[in-house]
């Protein structure tokens, strides 16, 4: 009796473990479809392919960083205090889009990388707590902050303060204060870029701030 009732749960895990590998896991050639996501066979350790442009999907992976750095423009983007994990992810994900080489987060430690989707393996980030006009000056970068009262995104030529030596940063603000007034009134040759509003609500969400930016000076940088 104990024998049988034995052998009928060693039968019953073995169906489950079945059914669920067959749910889970397709061979398919080289590759396994596990849950929708394609996993190469012999990949390379902490190299992902989830999420590249299908274009540079047959170069090596260990290519990709260096393909990356040649396809960026002179752009880099900080997130000042921002505060929520998709704001930063996301911003993070649309400057790896767009080409922009240097993401600085300030004030952030750590944030939860889901919404990444693996653009940090592109994308060199930077963490660092505080910020000044001289880390500007420091690291070539003319500053442009995103925030509301300055001058239309349209009238703005990003390309007339871009030259060989130096790069642009785009600066977006937290959620709650923005970019603090201090740091703007002594960022002497910044420029206040501000996008549109034609609606109800006070101002835009960082993250989609950030990627009109983004987008408007690369279209410009590179149109
Ligand atoms: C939610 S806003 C900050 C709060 C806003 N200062 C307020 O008083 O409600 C977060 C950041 O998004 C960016 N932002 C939002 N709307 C913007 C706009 N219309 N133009 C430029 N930047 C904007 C700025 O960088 C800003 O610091």
């Amino acid at each position: 009796m104990v024998i049988i009732f034995i052998s009928f749960v060693i039968l019953c895990l073995n169906l489950y473990f079945w059914l669920h590998n067959k749910n889970n896991r397709i061979l398919e050639n080289n590759r396994i479809l596990e849950n929708n996501r394609i996993l190469e066979k012999n990949y390379p350790e902490g190299v992902t392919r989830f999420n590249i442009d299908t274009n540079y999907k047959k170069f090596n992976p260990k290519l990709y960083k260096k393909i990356s750095e040649k396809l960026s423009l002179p752009l880099h983007l900080m997130l000042f205090n921002i505060s929520g994990d998709a704001n930063i992810a996301l911003s993070i994900r649309t400057a790896a889009v767009y080409g922009c080489s240097d993401v600085w987060i300030v004030g952030k430690k750590k944030f939860n990388k889901r919404a990444l989707v693996g653009a940090h393996h592109y994308i060199n980030i930077h963490k660092i707590d505080i910020v000044d006009a001289e880390f500007f000056i420091k690291h070539n970068l003319q500053p442009f902050v995103i925030e509301q009262n300055g001058v239309p995104i349209e009238e703005i030529k990003f390309k007339n303060h871009i030259n060989s030596n130096n790069k642009a940063c785009l600066i977006v603000g937290s959620e709650v204060e923005g970019v603090p007034l201090n740091l703007i009134k002594s960022l002497k040759n910044a420029q206040v870029v501000s996008i549109s509003q034609y609606g109800m609500i006070k101002s835009l969400n960082v993250s989609i701030a950030a990627s009109i930016a983004i987008y408007e000076y690369t279209k410009q940088l590179r149109g």
